[in-house]
């Protein structure tokens, strides 16, 4: 019973985000592409959001971090030298009887292709020995399609922040301990995607190396490992849905001296969301030794040249984005009726405000357009005037929009309207100008 709820649940969340315009199916029109999803009016505008709101606390309101954009396309060698070509690999079953492929390594999550409801595990299939399958996508560049024409779509940003240390360091000249910050697509073949925007096979994610002297890597990976933690407190998550792994050596990915994860309780289990890695000098050091180029570090403060080690935080965006809306979404039952919350952090809703008439007469639609219009230059509000006004805070509660205001006839006499909070469901009267201050506060503050 408890699973059937937790399957509800994620059911509950796809279809709202279709109904709403969150998250819709990639190539619908042609039956959908599995494990792709396009983001709608809302969601673009969430995705937006969470990104501005990483970047900046990563950069903005930090002197010690610089941003990039690299191109996904890098050179090959860069994916043989950072050991992706050989290692990023899953191990990968086949089973003989529904002709499925299952990562070995999780078994217990995978679905058998004949009876769903069973894992490979329990529907008596046979299976073959686990193999490696390396995770990247490989395409061709220019127009000969032979094996020297290969390259990688990234599975991590991280390559192009590596093969700019020297370009950034010399143009910003920044000191060690510094950082880069990226935000970008990457990709992966993965075997078993899934779990809606969990498990893609393209994803956004939002990484920074922080470069750092070996001897003070344990203390720099402590550091980021609070501000982190933090990150997702003042994003507005629940903290006791989130905990920390820790990588036993098994885990560790081949880059790795010591990796944390964070992990969110989902509907379908405790899973990961963000990586701390301590990548030592392993990747500048691969790149060093392949380019014949001096990759090693000094100033005035140190008495030899050093290769500096890296501290890597590395967050999916859509997984962030999955979080949010999971960890949102509440159901209420008002009047007997069972009503949809997306309790979104007004630091991120889409929306920050609607703006309703009472009734479309009377002057009021007119003066609640104006309001709209001079919310409208600095924030995200929407006008609606269709349908009773407790059906249109219905829409709105269900979109994530945190707080309604609703133009009556005093507003014609006084200039104040109601601000309704949707989740206390208080309503205060407010001029316009102490509404742009409050909504000020709730967003940026
Ligand atoms: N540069 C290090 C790195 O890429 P990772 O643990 O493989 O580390 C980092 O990935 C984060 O990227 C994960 O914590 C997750 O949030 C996100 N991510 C990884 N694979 C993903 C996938 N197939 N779909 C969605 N997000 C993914």
């Amino acid at each position: 019973m408890a699973k059937k709820n937790k399957n509800d649940t994620m059911e509950k969340i796809v279809s709202l985000c279709k109904r709403r315009g969150y998250v819709y199916p990639s190539s619908e029109l042609y039956g959908g592409l599995t494990s792709c999803w396009d983001y709608g009016p809302l969601g673009s505008e969430l995705k937006r959001n969470i990104k501005t709101f990483w970047w900046d606390a990563m950069t903005n309101r930090r002197d010690d971090i610089e941003g990039l954009d690299a191109a996904i396309l890098m050179h090959p060698e860069v994916w043989k030298v950072s050991g992706h070509v050989d290692e990023f690999v899953d191990p990968m079953i086949d089973c003989k009887t529904c002709k499925a492929r299952f990562r070995a390594d999780k078994l217990e999550e995978c679905r058998c292709g004949n009876k769903p409801s069973k894992t490979p595990l329990e529907c008596g299939g046979e299976l073959t020995e686990a193999r490696n399958f390396n995770l990247m996508f490989k395409t061709f560049m220019g127009p000969i399609e032979d094996s020297s024409a290969t390259i990688y779509m990234r599975p991590e940003t991280a390559q192009g922040i590596y093969v700019n240390f020297l370009n950034v360091k010399n143009s910003s000249r920044q000191k060690i301990p510094f950082g880069i910050a990226q935000i970008g697509k990457a990709f992966r073949n993965e075997i078993t995607p899934g779990n809606f925007i969990f498990r893609t096979r393209e994803f956004e994610q939002m990484e920074m190396q922080y470069f750092v002297h070996p001897d003070e890597d344990e203390k720099w990976f402590e550091y980021w490992r609070e501000q982190r933690w933090a990150w997702y407190e003042s994003l507005g998550i629940n903290m006791s849905k989130l905990r920390w792994h820790e990588h036993k050596d098994d885990e560790l990915a081949h880059y790795a001296k010591a990796a944390y994860d964070i992990e969110y309780e989902y509907p379908f289990g405790w899973q990961e969301l963000e990586g701390v890695h301590n990548r030592t000098d392993f990747d500048l050091g691969r790149h060093m030794e392949a380019t014949g180029k001096d990759l090693r570090y000094f100033d005035e403060r140190f008495t030899e040249k050093f290769l500096p080690y890296i501290v890597e935080t590395s967050a999916g965006c859509d997984r962030t984005i999955l979080t949010c809306l999971v960890d949102a979404y509440d159901e209420v039952e008002v009047k007997g009726d069972m009503r949809v919350f997306l309790r979104l952090s007004p630091k991120i809703a889409p929306i920050k405000a609607a703006v309703f008439p009472l009734v479309k007469k009377d002057g009021m639609p007119e003066a609640a357009k104006k309001i709209c219009a001079e919310l409208k230059k600095k924030f995200k509000v929407f006008y609606d005037e269709a349908g009773a006004v407790g059906r249109r805070y219905a829409r709105q509660d269900e979109a994530g929009t945190p707080f309604c205001l609703t133009v009556d006839g005093q507003t014609l006499e006084d200039e104040t309207m109601t601000l309704r909070d949707r989740d206390t469901m208080e309503q205060t009267r407010m001029r316009v100008e102490d509404v742009i201050k409050f909504l000020d506060e709730k967003v940026n503050g």
